[in-house]
This record gives C-alpha cells, sequence and structure tokens, in this order.
C-alpha cells in the first residue's frame, strides 16, 4: 500500500513482552522483532505543561512506534476520514503510527514520558504541518 493510503484501523497497539521479577520489569524492543521496523532515532517528550498539547502534523513516509515510557497520554489520530484515540498508560504498549497520519498528543498526566521510536532520521521535508494541506494530500 502506498504510505499516503494508511488508515487509522491500520495502526495498532503492540503488546510488548515483560520480563517480570520481584525487583520489577524489564521490556526489551529490537529492530524488526517486537519492533516492525528498524530504528534510526529515538526521542522523547517530557516535562510537558499541564493542559499543553503537542504533534499536529503527519509524516509523508516516517513510521513511528509512541509509547508511555511513564504517565499516561492520549494520542488522536486522523487519517483524513476517520479518528481514533488510543490512551498510552503502560510501558508495555506501543501504538505502531503508519506514515500519512495526523496526530495530536494530549492530557499529558504530570511526570509523563512520551517516548517515540521512529524509522527515519529527523527530516523537516518529511512533516505536514499544516491540516488543509494534510487533507489535500490525502484525498
Ligand atoms: P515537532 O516534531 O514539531 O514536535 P511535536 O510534534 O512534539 O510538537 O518538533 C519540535 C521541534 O523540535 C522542531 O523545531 C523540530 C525539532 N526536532 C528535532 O530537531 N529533532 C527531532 O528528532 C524532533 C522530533 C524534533
Amino acid at each position: 500500500m502506498k504510505n499516503k493510503n494508511f488508515t487509522v484501523f491500520d495502526c495498532h497497539l503492540i503488546h510488548f513482552p515483560k520480563i517480570h521479577n520481584r525487583a520489577g520489569n524489564i521490556t526489551p524492543l529490537q529492530n524488526n522483532i517486537e519492533i516492525p521496523f528498524a530504528i534510526q532515532r529515538v526521542y522523547y517528550l517530557y516535562d510537558v505543561p499541564g493542559g499543553e498539547s503537542r504533534g499536529a502534523h503527519a509524516h509523508r513516509t516516517l513510521e513511528q512506534i509512541i509509547i508511555a515510557g511513564s504517565g499516561s497520554f492520549d494520542v488522536t489520530l486522523d487519517d483524513g476520514k476517520n479518528k481514533k484515540t488510543v490512551q498510552l498508560n503502560r510501558p508495555y504498549f506501543g501504538l505502531h503510527v503508519l506514515p500519512g497520519m495526523w496526530r495530536d498528543i494530549s492530557n499529558f498526566s504530570s511526570g509523563a514520558i512520551c517516548l517515540v521510536l521512529a524509522s527515519g532520521k529527523y527530516n523537516a521535508a518529511d512533516y505536514i504541518r499544516d491540516y488543509e494541506e494534510f487533507k489535500a494530500y490525502k484525498n
């Protein structure tokens, strides 16, 4: 399928392994095993002030996995036709965000860490930051 044709229904939660013992938990993530692509970049959002939201853009080719490393927040995906909101609040779940998805991340809890695993290096040209341009791109 072409990148721009993905819909919100193609974006699934992935349940990661959790290795548990009395001293706590480990979740290991490996390229092309737990993560369905090769990770080229990791970044994280933190110290997000109460009431703020992030995102409000789409990517043409970038694939991402979004994880609540700590705390909770809501990810709203929009493919131009359908919207889906997923609350992330466990570090052993990741939301697979395919290319061509407008995303908003909101309702950050105090101390939340939004960990993002990305399939590519930072590239400003991969962003669509105008919602009308996004709708035109998708239709
Ligand atoms: P942006 O992706 O718009 O953040 P968000 O969607 O979370 O609101 O990025 C904000 C700024 O940070 C923008 O100027 C680009 C810069 N940035 C990088 O330099 N490298 C990166 O890997 C990321 C994700 C952002």
